[in-house]
């Protein structure tokens, strides 16, 4: 479905492992936050450029630099972080996009978006400004950004405030329709 088409955003609700779509792993630059098993993962190495969130849950020998996302926890602090499904502090990426270690201190805000109720539009929903840091510094104006397992189109929203071109797939109906709401507005 292409909801826009310069630059081109286009989305997908359908399996990426199984989607009949030309990929270029060449000029295509992969930013994700994956399924972790060897299977959904290992063919992401493919891609020249990409950001992989995810370590360590697997292994990247391929990866020259590393993010580590600081969410804030002064934030946690303040709530009970039980009733948060992913209220870790911190996560981390590998990326070939440059050599060496980034920190990004972006809070983890959906919790006060959504006026202090626990309600999220996706169990592992990320802010976009993880992905529009990036985005900003180490792409290209004609760059198509890749996310295979886009959630709620996180790295999609990024990706269109940059004005760069961007393609999604997501599996689940639910969270497709969410991310072509948040692609459309
Ligand atoms: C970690 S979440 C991504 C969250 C996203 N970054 C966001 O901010 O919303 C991974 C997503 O991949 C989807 N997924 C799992 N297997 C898939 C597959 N084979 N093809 C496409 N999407 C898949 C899941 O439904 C889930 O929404």
């Amino acid at each position: 479905m292409i909801l826009q088409e310069n630059p081109k955003i286009e989305i997908y609700n359908d399996n990426c492992l199984g989607i009949n779509l030309k990929i270029d792993y060449e000029n295509w630059v992969l930013m994700t936050s994956p399924v972790y098993t060897d299977t959904t993962m290992n063919w992401l190495l493919k891609f020249n450029r990409y950001i992989i969130w995810g370590f360590p849950y697997f292994k990247d020998l391929q990866a020259t630099g590393w993010i580590i996302w600081d969410k804030q926890p002064d934030m946690f602090d303040r709530m009970e972080r039980k009733e948060f499904p992913t209220g870790k502090y911190a996560e981390m990426a590998s990326t070939t996009l440059w050599q060496g270690l980034d920190v990004y201190k972006v809070k983890w805000e959906w919790y006060e978006r959504k006026g202090g109720s626990y309600v999220y539009d996706h169990p592992s929903e990320q802010p976009p400004e993880i992905y529009e840091i990036p985005i900003k510094e180490w792409t290209n104006e004609n760059d198509i950004i890749f996310d295979p397992y886009m959630g709620c189109g996180s790295a999609g929203v990024a990706a269109k405030k940059c004005g760069r071109g961007f393609i999604g797939v997501e599996i689940v109906p639910k969270y497709f329709e969410i991310a072509k709401r948040r692609l459309c507005e």
